[in-house]
């Protein structure tokens, strides 16, 4: 017969049991501008269900040419406006009883009433996101209880045609929350040991409000990143530089889709700065040609879609400055937006 051998008083027994109520994914759908979205898919008069922000959305442009994005059920009797819906000149219309909506969200029409009723005067009575469009890409601004933008997209340089030249784009899923994704970037430990960088990079992290600014390698990558959805890194080599423009979308609070764009100057033709950016955003992605370490493609998925969030990491000193980080990410599950403002 054999026994457990003794535990021992001394030993921290949380500690050992701990991962036994960790969850894979344990936020909310944390608040900000997120990308839906390329411009050139969603032509004037298209109407579309989008899944987002864990649930479904109807993703609309207007005959005009604005974006809009809504709840699917229209507020009357609940019809769904993604089936049978459809854009009428500046509206969505419903077509259980083609009553219109903005892309505000405000009744813009009910054909067979003779008095609207009284809340369509006051307040827009479907949900609508805020939305924006820029450099070919629409972004949905999500507030889990609607409130207004606390802050505006910013300008992006690389995304500009001037000067700036690149089409390559990906799409990749990963079965984890956004966080997790982001935190990577603070993570600067994994570099070297699964990427196979040839060394753990030194990481400076500057964090204000809804900005979170990343130098990696003393200039080898800096990035800055604008909320949960936006991060804009520049990575630098022998003068060349490239830029990844990376907008990842929270599908559900366990489904995350990255999406990147990658950009650099227009560098001549031919020209060795022109190879070079080209070997950088290989390098990003994936492992470039003759190169050791690899991008995120072929490996950071097997960690996100597995692992578990650990709100106690047991951290050493060579690790990358991950608590600041999910400290400044904290602001974002904040539901109300005026706390949010002050943070
Ligand atoms: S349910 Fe939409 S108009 Fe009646
Ligand atoms: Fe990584």
């Amino acid at each position: 017969m054999t026994s457990n051998p003794p535990v021992k008083a001394d030993i921290n027994l949380a500690q050992l049991l701990e991962a036994k109520s960790l969850e894979r994914c344990p936020f909310p759908i944390p608040t900000g501008w997120y990308f839906v979205d390329y411009s050139e898919n969603l032509k004037p008069g298209e109407l579309r269900n989008v899944q987002l922000f864990d649930q479904e959305w109807v993703l609309f442009r207007t005959e005009g040419g604005k974006p809009g994005m809504t709840d699917p059920y229209c507020p009357h009797l609940g019809a769904h406006m993604g089936h049978g819906g459809k854009v009428c000149g500046e509206a969505l219309r419903c077509p259980f009883h083609h009553w219109e909506y903005n892309t505000e969200g405000w009744c813009t029409s009910i054909p067979y009433g003779k008095v609207m009723p009284p809340i369509t005067k006051k307040q827009a009575v479907l949900r609508a996101l805020p939305m924006e469009e820029r450099y070919g890409l629409i972004f949905a601004w999500y507030h889990p209880t609607c409130a207004e933008p606390t802050w505006q997209l910013p300008s992006i340089p690389a995304l500009e045609d001037e000067g700036w030249t690149g089409s390559r784009r990906g799409s990749w899923t990963a079965n984890t929350a956004i966080q997790e994704i982001a935190e990577n970037g603070v993570d600067t430990a994994h570099l070297k040991f699964l990427h196979n960088a040839p060394g753990i990079p030194p990481v400076k992290a500057e964090f204000h409000d809804h900005i979170m600014d990343l130098d990696i390698g003393n200039g080898y990558i800096v990035g800055r990143a604008y909320g949960p959805g936006l991060n804009v890194l520049e990575f630098t080599q022998n003068g060349v530089s490239a830029t990844m423009i990376s907008y990842t979308q929270p599908i559900t609070p366990e489904l995350s889709q990255m999406n990147m764009c990658f950009r650099s100057k227009a560098y001549p033709e031919g020209s060795m700065e022109q190879a070079v950016a080209k070997k950088i955003i290989d390098h990003m992605i994936g492992a470039a040609e003759g190169e050791e370490s690899a991008g995120f493609e072929s490996v950071d998925f097997i960690v996100w879609n597995n692992k578990k969030y650990r709100p106690r990491p047991l951290l050493c000193d060579g690790d990358g400055p991950v608590l600041q980080f999910r400290k400044w990410f904290k602001q974002f599950y904040d539901a109300d937006a005026s706390t949010l403002a002050k943070v």
